[in-house]
């Protein structure tokens, strides 16, 4: 969408991965969907260099609502959860420097069965814009497929009449692709920023690669769309919680790098473990996903097992691109396996050779390769090891 909005995938915090639909704040009092959460998270994202390492979305996904409409048709928080309204908690979170970001359905219904905006596109349309939102995720449950493209394409004229700059955030196409129907997303880029392809991710490994599973297997037809003000999104970031080891966080975080995957954390800023708030806040790989020209990458190779991803990214030298490469294992036998691998078998084929850059590990030794050195990379059971080659 051109809108000049989202022009590198967006990073923020989203609460759906990891606090879901708690609505029970005697049952969970700190972890309930209320504006004490939401507070909490825009305190601890601000203050503990989420916000200045370029996370600046916290955006509220779903069961923020009451079950009815106001008298007036408008939509509204639920009152007890959220006391002072939406508007008084977006003026918080702008007051800590963060944008805020929230949730609707496109449907009869929100899929926690809240009210959704059908029929009533253009009212809540506005009501989003008075409550000062600078994101919206629209999902796409209790809908007719049929209805999709001219629903969100009305709900994305009306968010452009109001004149304030929103994110506009699609999740149609995952519902499509979940019943194997392929999306349009030569459309798709042209009236939403980001677009959810395919199933939730829950917190687990096996998730997260059946995701990069299918992101690999579609690329062909993914890859095309992805570009400054519209991305596709393989969902949220798994590290912090409970499902991902160390090793498999270092691998989300480098492949939603090389994917372009727009970067929303859903984690406990109260409780997160010091390691894996450093993958999270590493700058050069939230660089490389920021990358200026917006490619996403793509799995090149797979050699024994170890998946190897590719991106093309800047600096451009005498129109040579520079590469981010992650040697991805999906092996589990234990030890850190040993693999011979070249630069030219990715195609990386710059005839001065390229300067190495190890993300994840200081002590790398190599620094510069030509494009058939071979040279041997050691990456852990369910481990990454994501490198920066620089053509010379
Ligand atoms: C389905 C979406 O894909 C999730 O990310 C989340 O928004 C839930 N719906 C909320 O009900």
């Amino acid at each position: 969408l051109n809108n000049g909005l989202a022009l590198t995938p967006p990073m923020g915090w989203m609460s759906w991965q990891r606090f879901r639909c708690l609505t029970d704040c005697n049952l969970y009092p700190d972890e309930c969907i209320s504006d004490k959460l939401f507070r909490n998270m825009a305190d601890l994202m601000s203050s503990e260099g989420y916000l200045e390492a370029g996370y600046e979305y916290l955006i509220i996904d779903d069961c923020w609502l009451e079950k009815e409409r106001d008298e007036n048709g408008r939509l509204q928080p639920d009152h007890k959860r959220f006391p002072y309204g939406i508007k008084n908690l977006s003026d918080y979170i702008h007051s800590k420097g963060l944008k805020f970001g929230i949730y609707e359905d496109y449907g009869t219904h929100t899929c926690a069965g809240y009210p959704g905006i059908l029929g009533h596109l253009e009212v809540d349309a506005n009501t989003f814009a008075e409550w000062g939102v600078d994101y919206i995720k629209i999902d796409g449950c209790y809908a007719d497929f049929d209805d999709y493209e001219k629903g969100y394409t009305e709900f994305g004229q009306y968010l452009n009449k109001t004149n304030r700059p929103i994110v506009y955030s699609c999740s149609w196409p995952a519902y499509l692709e979940s019943n194997k129907i392929y999306a349009n997303y030569a459309y798709l880029s042209e009236i939403c920023n980001l677009w959810r392809n395919w199933g939730d991710i829950q917190d687990s490994y096996s998730s997260m690669s059946r995701i990069t599973n299918w992101f690999s297997s579609n690329q062909d037809r993914l890859i095309p769309y992805a570009g400054p003000g519209h991305w596709n999104d393989p969902d949220m970031l798994l590290i912090g919680n409970y499902g991902l080891s160390i090793e498999q966080s270092r691998s989300q975080m480098a492949i939603w790098a090389i994917l372009a995957a727009p970067l929303l954390m859903s984690v406990d800023f109260r409780t997160i473990a010091y390691e894996e708030k450093q993958i999270l806040l590493n700058k050069e790989v939230i660089a490389i996903n920021q990358d200026p020209l917006g490619m996403q990458g793509y799995l090149a190779k797979k050699k024994f097992d170890i998946e190897m991803w590719v991106r093309p990214i800047t600096p451009v030298k005498s129109r040579a691109y520079s590469y981010a490469v992650a040697y991805r294992s999906m092996r589990d036998d234990g030890y850190p396996y040993a693999i011979n691998v070249t630069l030219n078998e990715l195609s990386l084929n710059h005839s001065k050779g390229y300067t190495v850059k190890n993300i994840f590990d200081n002590s790398w030794r190599e620094n510069i390769l030509q494009v058939d050195q071979s040279f041997i990379v050691r990456v852990k059971p369910s481990g990454v090891v994501l490198f920066k080659f620089t053509p010379n």
